[in-house]
């Protein structure tokens, strides 16, 4: 089975996504992303140098109903068209999570129609259904964001073996945090490949992270050796390369645990999903490893790589096909395992 076979909710569905610092809106039809609109919080947060949750939840409140008119209009949707309202609702910063999810449930109360309440790396996971027809299941997926670095199984949709994961910090934090040392904006994932490209990634010496366990990742120590880096080169640090350095130390344990993973489970196919899919240099690396492995690869356009709500619009598609939908009691989960998700499985 290819995505091509998965059996979608023919209606428009209105998906709405606030977990964190993105208020976003989208109308999906099938696999077909028909609007994908984000108001960003990230010059809110830039002064701050981090997501401040109080101040993300009064943007949100401010952004929710312009949001999802916009997508509307530019799906040229009107109120009766849609067929579901599907929602994030875990995990995430609970006070930002519940704007979404308490206008999800006024819209699907007063409409009539289904409410589905997703999780959000469901929806990651979901990003690369629009656009890679040809992804087999099942297939190895790394999951890198801001909050999570996770190597997963997918047999099925909604159906997960959690590979390994981070025992720290996210990939996206390694790089953020790397940034914020080099002087760079917040979030300094997109700014540090950027100036990386300008760098030798063999200038400096990162120290090798190397963990027993070949599916998990850790990086609270790369973040160290960066901070050790700045503060004995001072001024004479050169910034291009010890930005390259930094990435090229990032992508060597993420590309190990994909070939581990590939290797391991004998899969066919092989998603890079989450913000920091966005990221060239690891599109490239992966996209050569998955040839290697004689593997599909996939991963979604940058408009779906970041947090947007057309990859929570595709997760509850599928879920709606099943005749899943969920009452009014959904909550909003600041912590939440996947779905259908196994104990971890370790190799032998
Ligand atoms: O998925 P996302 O929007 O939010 C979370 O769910 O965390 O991911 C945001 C993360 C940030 O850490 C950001 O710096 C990183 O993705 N990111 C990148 C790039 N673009 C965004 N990291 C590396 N290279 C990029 N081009
Ligand atoms: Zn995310």
């Amino acid at each position: 089975m290819t995505v091509a076979d998965l059996a979608t909710f023919a209606s428009p569905i209105l998906a709405i996504e606030t977990s964190c610092d993105e208020t976003a809106a989208a109308i999906v039809v099938g696999r077909s992303v028909r609007s994908n609109v984000i108001a960003s919080q990230i010059d809110l947060h830039a002064q701050w140098g981090g997501v401040v949750p109080e101040a993300a939840a009064r943007a949100h409140v401010e952004q929710m109903l312009p949001v999802i008119a916009a997508a509307m209009q530019e799906a040229s949707v009107g109120w009766s068209d849609l067929g579901a309202i599907a929602v994030t609702n875990r995990p995430g910063l609970v006070g930002a999570l519940s704007i979404g999810l308490t206008t999800g449930k006024g819209l699907a109360f007063a409409l009539g129609i289904p409410l589905l309440a997703v999780h959000h790396l469901e929806g990651h996971l979901s990003s690369v259904y629009a656009d890679s027809p040809d992804l087999p299941f099942p297939h190895v997926a790394l999951v890198v964001s801001g909050g999570h670095t996770e190597l997963v199984q997918v047999s099925a949709p909604g159906e997960y073996r959690v590979l390994g994961e981070t025992r720290d910090d996210a990939a996206g934090e390694a790089f953020d945090k790397s940034a914020r040392l080099l002087g760079l904006p917040y979030p300094g994932g997109r700014a540090l490949m950027e100036l990386a490209e300008l760098g030798h990634d063999r200038a400096y010496d990162l120290p090798k992270t190397r963990l027993d366990d070949p599916f998990e990742f850790s990086f609270s120590g790369l973040k160290t050796a960066m901070w050790r880096l700045v503060q004995h080169h001072g001024d004479q640090l050169n910034r291009p390369d010890a930005a390259a350095a930094l990435q090229r130390a990032v992508l060597d344990q993420l590309a190990r645990g994909v070939t581990a993973a590939l290797s391991e489970t004998g899969a066919k196919g092989l998603a890079l999903v989450g913000g920091v899919a966005a990221n060239q240099p690891l599109r490239a690396r992966l996209a050569e490893l998955a040839a290697r492995h004689a593997a599909t690869f996939a991963v979604p356009p940058l408009s779906l790589c970041t947090d947007n709500a057309a990859m929570i619009g595709l997760a509850a598609s599928w879920r709606l096909a099943r005749g899943e939908t969920d009452n009014f009691s959904a909550e909003a989960l600041p912590n939440a395992p996947l779905p259908s998700i196994e104990m971890p499985v370790h190799p032998v």
